[in-house]
């Protein structure tokens, strides 16, 4: 199978920068799912001549070597987004801070989509009404577990469930990513695994990104009664620019999708660092 997926891999961004060093967390609070397809799909971008170089990162080495000068783009996969705040500790969150803010790529997936976040929303007294939710409160509040790299607040209950989903990309960010038309333009949905990835609360007044793709379906299995509807609509790619640097979060999982969405993968990395 992994033979199979190498033979049939395509980059539509094979031509492109090749000079990108990028960085991957992959400590105590990643997902070993999420965290391995991205080691495979760097991996093989990087023998493609795609990018110069990746380096695995585990929770103390965030604090320690990511820097602006050693790496162009700082890549967290799924897992637990206030796991990854807590794992990197003080001097990794400084330091991916610094980073984007010097200049350089944050690419999130998932849980590394709610580390970049600014909040949570409660806008529905309901969800707060549910034990360890919103930290008790109604509204949104603060995240004291996220980064603030992007204006951004996701609706709880997060834990909604997981499955394969469909959305689709804006025609602009098609692009703008320089992923294939014929795939992913017109207005075609893309099946994609999602896995409780921080849906955008619609009452958060945030106009501080733009949404790439749109989810056409959903996934409210979790707490059915509580998230029927809240999905669908809502983004499934949001970027924005924090400093001198890009943020990009995805919502569901390109990466770990069977197969891979090599192309997905590379377009986000490619974008996050300045080379597309
Ligand atoms: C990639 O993700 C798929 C789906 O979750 C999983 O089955 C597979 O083991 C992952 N691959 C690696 C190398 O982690
Ligand atoms: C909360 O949910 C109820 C029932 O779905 C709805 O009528 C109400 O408008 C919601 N409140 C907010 C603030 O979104
Ligand atoms: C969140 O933080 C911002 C900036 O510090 C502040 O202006 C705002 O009042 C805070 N919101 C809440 C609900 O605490
Ligand atoms: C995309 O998928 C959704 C959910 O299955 C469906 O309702 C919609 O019709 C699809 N759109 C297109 C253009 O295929
Ligand atoms: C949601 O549904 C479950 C069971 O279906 C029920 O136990 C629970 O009280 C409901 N919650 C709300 C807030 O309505």
């Amino acid at each position: 199978m992994r033979f199979a997926l190498l033979v049939v891999s395509v980059f539509a961004c094979s031509a492109a920068d090749s000079s990108l060093r990028v960085a991957l967390y992959v400590g105590s609070g990643s997902n070993a799912g999420s965290a391995g397809n991205f080691s495979e799909a760097l991996a093989q971008l990087v023998a493609r001549g795609v990018l110069a170089s990746f380096d695995s990162l585990a929770d103390a080495d965030v604090g320690a070597k990511l820097t602006p000068s050693a790496f162009d783009v700082v890549v967290f996969p799924g897992g637990s987004g206030s796991g990854e705040f807590n794992a990197i500790g003080e001097a990794g969150q400084a330091a991916v801070r610094a980073f984007v803010a010097a200049g350089k790529g944050y690419y999130g997936t998932c849980a590394g989509g709610f580390l970049a976040l600014t909040a949570t929303c409660c806008s529905n007294s309901t969800h707060a009404a549910l034990p360890g939710y919103c930290d008790g409160g109604v509204g949104c509040s603060n995240k004291t577990d996220a980064l603030a790299l992007i204006d951004y607040a996701a609706a709880e209950p997060w834990d909604r469930g997981h499955g394969m989903v469909s959305m689709i990309y804006d025609d602009n960010t098609v692009a703008m990513l320089k992923l294939d038309p014929a795939v992913y333009g017109g207005g075609r949905n893309t099946s994609v695994l999602y896995y409780q990835g921080p849906i955008a609360d619609r009452a958060y007044p945030s106009k501080g990104y733009t949404s790439g793709a749109t989810f056409t379906s959903e996934i409210h299995s979790g707490h059915p009664n509580l998230t029927t509807g809240q999905m669908i609509g809502t983004t499934a790619l949001a970027y924005t620019t924090y400093g001198e640097g890009r943020v990009l979060i995805s919502i569901p999982h390109p990466e770990e999708t069977v197969p891979r969405l090599n192309d997905v993968v590379a377009a986000y990395v490619l974008y996050a660092g300045k080379a597309i």
